[in-house]
């Protein structure tokens, strides 16, 4: 199935088409797929409620476009290479007819464990090649997985299997990380005390630890899978029905599940991954993303294995044993299309080119970039030390809500610009609005980036709360799918993201709300109240700045700053430890009792000759005092 663009004007002939025809584009290309039974239409939509159908009444098991459809075509080509964290261990090498098997088989134990249709499953697994195995397994019978970044603490961990009520939880006994070794077993222990919904947990081992296993809830994954045949009929699902969950951050509140249902996101996975990548049948494809956020799923679980392409999981982190093992692994594997974070380009950069150099590097053909805004050194380090100024460089922007890479270069097809993700793929209608919902036509210009029309795999709803979805995505513009990100359109129309305008921060590519940051130091007893931003950060794009209010400021500073981390640590996990925590007497307020985080983030971010208009704070005195007291 080939759904390759090959060339810029193909692109914009397909580009007008899409527009003119979003129907008729969308369906020529769904036909590619198999289906049970065909769909009756193709798109029924409404932003107000908001209501999307893609492929209605269309019935379709995504296994079978995984597994049955490329054993036949592909049976001994290799499906997953997976890269331990430590180089000395042996590597694996699936053929699609193994992961068939593996699938399948794991597919009948959780049927065998009372896992049915409909069911959610929480993953808590590190970056082992059994974490696709559960993910699809999921699939094959109709369950709904909902996979957490094994970074999260016992605390977000119940959260999210409670908000889904999750039946089930698939974790291993630890996880391997660079020199250190993580106790998942233990987490996922402490984090089910608080969930009535787990019925089961099936344990992957991994570093040969005896954790605590729980007589009539644990069970190990080798004692799950024996005497299981490695054929399961595919369930039949609707098209609409939901493919997974997966939790993130707003500006308000606790994170919410984004819904993403079967068909759409299989079409829109598999197309843009084959056009954004250019990927060809003899290719070897590395995504460095954990399939615990939405990179991982669409473009190192689906789009690539829609596609029959050879994807690469790598266990381990950038830097161990030293800062030349992702370009080692290149080397290795002979990489042809490399898909990673600024944040980790950022790192690598700091260590010199020493660490790159030393590597050919010859087999790469396309680089790619995600999760935040590139800047031009980052974006110049990669071309020329890792692309070696013959390399594309796709920089492509989406989100966990658009399932898919929305704006992106399409490999070597599309014009490149540092720093720009470009134009919209076939089917993506971006518009930029004013704050007052006015479309602004004119390029050159800068506004908030929304969508007009609906494609295929825009999420659903939130889970368990459709309110919210329509607050968060469609009310704040009548008939626009609002994006959170402001973004400018230069002279050639190409699209450069500036970033978030709302609360969310991105931290090395990961999202938080500063509210649900703001919660977690909150909960520590000492602490009155809070206020976080994101500041500049030369790693990791965004630090978190937190002002902290307790009952008298604290002595010493140090130690107290130090039982916030923790507090955080053990309500979100560690990714979202606070880089600098301020303590003052009180915070920025408007009379009307709102924080005015416009002038805690100049302050963070060291502008504090720009706080603007501060008439209206109830007692401009604290400002002098923040100010004084900046980190
Ligand atoms: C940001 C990650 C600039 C953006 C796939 C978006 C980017 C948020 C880019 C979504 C990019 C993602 N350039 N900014 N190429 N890609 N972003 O849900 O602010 O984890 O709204 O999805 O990351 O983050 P999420």
């Amino acid at each position: 199935m080939d759904l390759r663009i090959k060339s810029f004007d193909e692109y914009k002939e397909k580009y007008e088409q899409s527009v003119k025809d979003p129907k008729g584009f969308w369906d020529e290309i769904a036909q590619k797929f198999t289906w049970q039974k065909p769909y009756d239409e193709v798109l029924d939509w409404n932003f107000t409620d908001p209501d999307v159908k893609w492929f209605i009444n269309g019935k379709l098991n995504i296994t079978e476009n995984i597994l049955d459809a490329n054993l036949e075509k592909r049976g001994n080509k290799l499906a997953l290479i997976w890269e331990p964290n430590d180089p000395r261990e042996r590597f694996v090498r699936w053929t699609y007819r193994e992961l068939y098997e593996k699938v399948n088989q794991f597919a009948n134990a959780l049927k065998n464990q009372g896992i049915q249709k409909g069911d959610v499953v929480a993953i808590y697994m590190p970056m082992i090649p059994e974490l696709t195995v559960a993910v699809l397994a999921c699939v094959r019978i109709g369950a709904i997985h909902s996979v957490v970044f094994a970074g999260f603490s016992a605390h977000a961990l119940a959260d999210r299997i409670n908000d889904a009520k999750a039946k089930m939880v698939i974790t291993a006994d630890g996880q391997n990380r660079g020199h250190k070794q993580i106790p998942l077993k233990r987490v996922v222990n402490e984090a089910v005390q608080n969930c009535d919904s787990i019925e089961t947990v099936i344990v992957y081992d991994r570093v040969g630890w005896s954790p605590e296993m729980k007589e009539g809830r644990d069970i190990w994954w080798h004692d799950a899978i024996e005497g299981m045949g490695s054929d399961c009929e595919p369930e039949q699902m609707d098209s609409e029905d939901i493919l997974f969950i997966l939790y993130t951050s707003g500006s308000t509140g606790k994170p919410k599940g984004v819904v993403h249902t079967i068909g759409g996101y299989m079409v829109y996975a598999a197309y843009s991954f084959q056009n954004v990548f250019q990927y060809e049948e003899s290719d070897i494809y590395w995504c460095t993303a954990d399939v615990g956020w939405i990179t991982g799923h669409s473009y190192i679980i689906y789009g690539p294995l829609l596609s029959g392409a050879t994807t690469m999981m790598f266990e381990g982190v950038p830097t161990y044993p030293d800062p030349g093992r992702f370009w080692q692994i290149c080397d290795k594997h002979g990489v042809n299309q490399f898909y990673t974070a600024p944040t980790a380009i950022r790192a690598l950069m700091a260590h010199g080119e020493d660490h790159v150099i030393s590597y050919s590097l010859d087999s790469l053909k396309v680089l790619g970039t995600v999760g935040e805004p590139i800047n031009e050194e980052a974006w110049r380090w990669y071309y020329i030390h890792v692309g070696k100024e013959k390399c594309p460089i796709v920089d492509t922007w989406w989100q966990t809500e658009t399932g898919g890479i929305m704006i992106s270069g399409l490999g070597e097809h599309t014009p490149q610009k540092p720093a720009h993700a470009g134009y919209p793929l076939p089917g993506i209608q971006p518009v930029l609005l004013d704050q007052d919902g006015n479309e602004i036509t004119e390029n050159g210009k800068e506004g908030l980036l929304c969508m007009k029309y609906p494609w295929p795999s825009i999420l659903r709803t939130t889970y368990g709360d459709h309110e919210r979805c329509k607050l968060t995505y469609f009310s704040t513009f009548k008939d626009h799918y609002f994006t959170g990100d402001g973004a400018k359109r230069d002279e050639n129309g190409m699209y450069r993201i500036i970033g978030r305008v709302d609360d969310v921060i991105n931290v090395s590519g990961h999202r938080f709300g500063t509210a649900e940051i703001e919660e977690a130091i909150n909960s520590n007893d000492k602490v009155v109240e809070s206020a976080v931003v994101g500041y500049p950060h030369e790693v990791k794009g965004q630090g978190i700045y937190a002002y902290v209010v307790c009952d008298n400021i604290p002595e010493d500073k140090e130690s107290a700053r130090g039982e916030i981390v923790e507090t955080v640590v053990e309500e979100i996990g560690k990714i979202a430890k606070p880089e600098k925590i301020q303590f003052v007497s009180a915070l920025p307020k408007t009379r009307s009792g709102k924080i005015m985080r416009r002038i805690l983030r100049k302050i963070a971010e060291g502008e504090p000759d720009k706080l603007g208009d501060t008439s209206t704070l109830l007692d401009p005195d604290v400002v002098e005092e923040i100010v004084e007291g900046a980190l």
